[in-house]
């Protein structure tokens, strides 16, 4: 027996879509996201365009963060940046556990409208402790995480408490996302990519494994994604998710092989390709789908987020095509989202 590829887009909702630039307020995301109607609107726009096989929920990795108050911004065009960054010990007292009914009320709301509307999975997410944390003691976007490896490096046992705070922020987040009918989590670890493997597997990995075993403890799929991580991808693996991202820096064959055929692979179109003319961009995704083969565990997808200039009728003609091209083994899947009891 056998069944499509399935198909999703990292950031598939959003600014390439005219519909979302309707929609979009003025100001801050975090905003947005707080109405629910809107939020799940937005989160529907790209399933209904592009048929995608997973909705992924309209939010960010910095909410938590801000709904326990640590003073967190997203800047247009910019990130998330933070008036006064994580520097010391005291600042732990910042990062308060997380009561997602009454601090993320909002995102739960949103997720039980999607669960009552939606006949594919619901992805929900949080983001993994070293990204979070970098954001908190960055500030602000960054190139070279200066302050976040000279604190790694200088305080581990501080940053071993600052890594436990954000695991607990990701667990109760994700937890309350599954409970509200998300059928699937995927941990943003965005910037590991920047760490060696040694430094990873001992400042980041057992808290990201940490998140992924108490997650996983309610019976919901787990992925797993960072960039530029193909050194890292058996520690990846390591962590007990049940799928990993791989970026385009490597073929999905030689992260096959990176990760010793434990997990599912999840990618791995370069989305800039997506900014070429179609004949480019088919001749890439039928590389990527030959280079799958007939492998089970295996959902298509871009190695980051979808480009805000990318013209979605590209986006659509690769979902036509991975449903078209892409054949597998039948797998087993995550459930369709469920409607709140
Ligand atoms: O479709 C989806 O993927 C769902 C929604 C989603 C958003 N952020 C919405 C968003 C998801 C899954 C995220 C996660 C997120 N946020 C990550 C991990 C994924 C990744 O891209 O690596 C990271 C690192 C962030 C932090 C963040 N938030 C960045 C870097 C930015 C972009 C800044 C910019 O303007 O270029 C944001 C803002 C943001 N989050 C936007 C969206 C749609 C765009 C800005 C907006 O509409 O205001």
């Amino acid at each position: 027996m056998h069944a499509h590829v399935p198909v999703w887009f990292q950031r598939q909702a959003g600014r390439s879509l005219p519909e979302y630039h309707e929609l979009r307020r003025e100001g801050s995301i975090l905003d947005t996201i707080r109405i629910p109607e809107l939020a799940a609107e937005i989160t529907l726009q790209p399933i209904r365009r592009y048929k995608v096989d997973a909705a992924i929920l309209y939010s960010d990795i910095v909410v938590p963060a801000e709904c326990v108050g640590f003073g967190v911004d997203v800047k247009p065009g910019v990130g998330p940046v933070i008036e006064n960054p994580f520097e010391r010990r005291a600042d732990l007292d910042r990062l308060r556990p997380l009561e997602p009914e009454t601090d993320t009320a909002h995102v739960l709301d949103t997720i039980k409208i999607l669960a009552g509307e939606l006949d594919v999975p619901l992805i929900g997410f949080a983001g993994a402790p070293f990204t979070v944390a970098s954001y908190l003691v960055e500030g602000k976007p960054s190139r070279d995480y200066a302050k976040t490896k000279a604190l790694m490096l200088d305080d581990p046992a501080l940053w071993h408490d600052l890594m436990e705070r954000l695991t607990d922020l990701a667990v109760a987040s994700m937890r309350s996302q599954v409970v509200a009918g998300a059928s699937a989590v995927q941990l943003f670890d965005s910037w590991a990519g920047a760490l060696s493997e040694a430094d990873y597997r001992t400042m980041v990995l057992p808290h990201s494994t940490r998140v992924i075993a108490e997650v996983s403890e309610l019976g919901v799929p787990t992925a797993h994604f960072g960039v530029g991580t193909g050194e890292l991808l058996a520690a990846f693996a390591d962590s007990g998710a049940d799928v990993v991202g791989v970026d385009w820096r490597i073929p999905l064959s030689v992260a096959r092989q990176r990760t010793g055929n434990r997990v599912a692979l999840q990618g791995n179109l370069d989305p800039a390709v997506c900014l070429a003319q179609w004949p480019q961009v088919e001749k890439t995704v039928r590389r990527i789908l030959n280079d799958n083969g007939d492998h089970p565990g295996y959902v298509f997808n871009l190695g980051h987020g979808v480009l805000p200039q990318t013209n979605p009728d590209i986006l659509q003609q690769v979902v036509e095509l991975v449903h078209a091209e892409g054949q597998v083994a039948e797998l087993p899947r995550a459930q369709p989202a469920r409607p709140h009891p």
